[in-house]
């Protein structure tokens, strides 16, 4: 059903009450309110309303079988949402959050089946904006949000990249300007032992060991091919731009790509390889947070610019670009040689 969606202004550090209470209400009468985290723009509803949360998979075309994350503005309100806190989750909480990692914990039943895909885990986490947090607050239920995009696609790191896609579909947009982390959270599932990353992301798998005193981590990388994966994000076509996208691992391969007019190159470190001149559109990620934070506005502005074709040029295969390569991994296709098929 289509609907207006307004976006007000919001200053994410002092955010106006008039602007916070107006969202607040929206969320409270079972509305769909998108508002910045400090990772990616999320799509917000009340986590304790079906029937709100039924309008978060609607509005994103997101397949039923994967789960939410429901975000809290405090550690009492996170813990309401669980049935069993583990000693594991107090050490992490205490070092991460607010913060960009969510904890897998068994739901409480404060968090209906339809956020949780019918599982008996549930995603949660306190996200570090004082706007976001004071926006949960006010609202006074925990809310469950997802990325704000479409299903499938690139997550949103500002309000126009919102609009774009969930425009007519959603109640109201906070805009608070660009995201500064960039990447979606780390999940952590805390119901195995040991705890599993199910999607690499900020918080790596060596800082969460170091915060629970050395207790090892599973650091589960690569795609998963299941229909029902542990981790449902982790579908192996994800986070994808609408222009055909392609990676290669060596520059050297970089003379063998056919570059149709108006191609892209998107490299990461630097320097760029001299073999990028040709291209019309060249994209220079220099470190892993700069990557982090530019990434999807990167691929976003190729789709926007109607760009015929997308080359990255892998990030080297160490610690500091592991997340990006994840999602770069997700968003594009090998390049293949045509005489190699
Ligand atoms: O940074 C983030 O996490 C952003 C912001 C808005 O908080 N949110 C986000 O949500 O990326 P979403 O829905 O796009 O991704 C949530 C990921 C998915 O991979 C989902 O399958 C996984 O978390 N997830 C959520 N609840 C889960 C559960 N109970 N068990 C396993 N995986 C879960
Ligand atoms: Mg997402």
């Amino acid at each position: 059903m289509l609907r207006t969606t307004r976006i007000l202004q919001v200053d994410p550090d002092s955010p106006s009450s008039a602007v916070l209470d107006e969202a607040a209400a929206v969320l409270r009468g079972g509305g769909l309110v998108a508002f910045a985290t400090e990772t990616v723009y999320g799509l917000g509803a009340d986590a304790t309303n079906p029937a709100a949360v039924a309008r978060i998979y609607e509005a994103k075309g997101r397949p039923a079988f994967n789960p939410l994350i429901v975000h809290a503005h405090d550690l009492a309100m996170a813990r309401a949402c669980v049935s069993h806190w583990p000693a594991t989750a107090e050490l992490l909480a205490k070092t991460f959050w607010p913060g960009p990692l969510t904890l897998v914990l068994p739901r409480s039943a404060l968090i209906p089946d339809i956020v949780t895909a019918g599982r008996e885990t549930v995603g949660v986490r306190i996200p570090r904006p004082t706007l976001t947090r004071e926006l949960i607050s006010r609202t006074g239920r925990p809310l469950a949000a997802p990325s704000a995009n479409r299903s499938t696609g690139v997550s949103p790191t500002l309000a126009s990249h919102v609009l774009a896609d969930l425009g007519g579909r959603i109640d109201l947009i906070l805009d608070s300007g660009q995201t500064t982390v960039g990447l979606e959270s780390t999940v952590l599932d805390l119901t195995t032992d040991p705890p599993r990353i199910l999607r690499p992301g900020p918080i790596s798998a060596p800082s969460l060991e170091r915060a629970l005193g050395g207790y090892r981590v599973l650091d589960e990388l690569g795609s998963v091919t299941s229909d029902r994966p542990a981790s449902p994000g982790q579908l192996a076509v994800h986070y994808s731009p609408r222009t055909p996208s392609f990676r290669i691992d060596d520059p050297q391969q970089l003379v063998q790509v056919p570059r149709p007019e108006g191609s892209a190159v998107v490299t990461f470190g630097g320097p760029e390889p001299a073999e990028c001149l040709g291209f019309a559109y060249r994209f220079l990620l220099e470190t892993p947070d700069i990557a982090a934070r530019e990434l999807y506005r990167v691929l976003r502005a190729c789709d926007d610019l109607g760009v015929e074709q997308i080359v990255v040029l892998f990030p080297p295969d160490t610690a500091d670009w592991l997340t990006i390569r994840d999602r770069l991994r997700r968003a594009t296709r090998p390049f293949v040689r045509t005489s190699d098929c």
